[in-house]
């Protein structure tokens, strides 16, 4: 692929590989509940261990805030990739700090082994892109691959500063992802709709910045758009919203309205007291919302509004699901979008592109995920993508 080494360029036989791949997957109960970032990187892991290299598993997982959390290790996704590869796989705990038992360990593991290394983010010099701990990284292996597109708009250590230090290429996920996206999206055909939800809301608002100006129209859902409806002075009860970003919100909504990009706010929500799968519930008016309630999913006029709104467009991007998607019955509007766009792109009609690790789930729990044109395992990383965004960990791989 044009300015990146691949797997092609590199000899893996018999070496150490530090394979970096994004294994923040969903877990619900100690158990994964959707497998596709690790069923992507197998055609990498096989290539490695078929040539008796050893694929050393690099990830972060959740946001441990740069300490060990047994919340936030690893282990618990272990059988997941043991399942994604039908092979033995070893875990290898650390904090990061003195690495030498690690390298032990995977001196001592026979040619051919898969193994996963403890969260990066258990230290705190992995969110920094610390040189230090970059060094100590690549002190346990000969090769860096870097199979983590959904994480590559971090400049972490193990994302960006370890690129440098090792001969360095990007996986065949990562290689498949960027081809894919650039087809996809390269030269959209508009108009462009772009469906933004989820609850990473003070991490992902800037970027929608940016989309307005390359999109027809933005639909906000999730934990997001509660911050926009509390910008516009309605009631959200109790429900997540971050209430010091209502400036930016505005900004956001004032730069949309400049660049002729009709924002789409729900008008109605379903509301709960309980985070919980079904919890007692009622629909509201956007207008007439309970101050106790907590919104957990986009109501049925908006689903209407959404589709309305979707029969318009060319080209749709999603990411982050419309609602708490993983309890029953907050699932509806989700699903019901899903199932929607999936018929739109099935009669000709929508090129349906849609990222990132809830909204995979989300689009497999709808039953929908291959009938979307391409799915991405990217989220935040994709929405970067999309701005038209160098991403660290994609320039770290560049040919010089
Ligand atoms: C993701 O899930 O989008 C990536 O794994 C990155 O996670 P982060 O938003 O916590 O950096
Ligand atoms: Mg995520």
């Amino acid at each position: 692929m044009a300015g990146f080494k691949t797997l092609d360029d590199l000899d893996l036989r018999g070496k150490r590989v530090l394979l970096r791949a994004d294994l923040n997957v969903p877990v619900a109960d100690g158990k994964v509940t959707d497998a596709t970032r690790i069923e992507r990187i197998v055609p990498t892991i096989r290539e490695i261990i078929k040539v008796d290299g050893k694929a050393i598993l690099l990830s972060h997982f959740g946001r441990p805030k740069g300490k060990p959390d047994p919340e936030f290790s690893l282990e618990q996704v272990v059988p997941a990739v043991v399942e994604a590869t039908g092979h033995p796989v070893g875990f290898i705990p650390t904090d990061w700090n003195d690495v030498a038992d690690v390298k032990k360990a995977i001196d001592d593991a026979p040619p051919g082994s898969i193994l996963v290394l403890e969260n990066t983010r258990f230290h705190p010099g992995e969110e920094k892109n610390d040189a230090e701990l970059a060094k100590r990284m690549a002190s346990l292996g000969d090769i860096y691959v870097d199979d983590a597109f959904s994480a590559a708009h971090r400049a972490h250590a193990s994302t960006e500063a370890l690129a440098h230090l090792l001969p360095a290429a990007a996986g065949r996920a990562m290689e498949a992802e960027l081809k894919a996206l650039e087809q996809g999206l390269g030269t959209p055909k508009k108009p462009v709709i772009a469906l933004v939800g989820g609850a990473k809301v003070s991490s992902k608002i800037d970027l929608l910045a940016n989309l307005v100006g390359k999109v027809e129209a933005l639909v906000i859902g999730g934990g997001m758009a509660n911050t926009f409806l509390f910008a516009l002075g309605l009631e959200v009860g109790k429900s997540l919203c971050e209430k010091d970003l209502s400036d930016t919100a505005n900004r956001i909504m004032e730069t949309a309205e400049k660049s002729g990009c009709s924002v789409i706010l729900p008008i109605d929500a379903v509301a709960a007291h309980k985070f919980a799968a079904n919890a007692p519930h009622r629909t509201y008016g956007m207008d007439a919302m309970d101050p106790e309630g907590m919104i957990l999913d986009v109501g049925p006029q908006s689903v209407d509004r959404i589709k309305a709104a979707i029969d318009e467009a060319a080209t749709l991007v999603w990411n982050g699901p419309l609602g708490a998607f993983e309890y029953e019955p907050f699932d509806a509007g989700t699903v019901a979008v899903a199932k929607y766009a999936a018929a739109r792109t099935k009669a000709g009609k929508l090129v349906s592109v849609a990222g990132g690790g809830d909204t995979v789930a989300a689009l497999a729990h709808a039953g929908v995920k291959d009938q979307f044109t391409y799915v991405s395992t990217a989220g935040g990383a994709f929405l970067e993508w999309m701005e038209g965004k160098t991403l660290p960990g994609v320039a770290a791989l560049m040919t010089k």
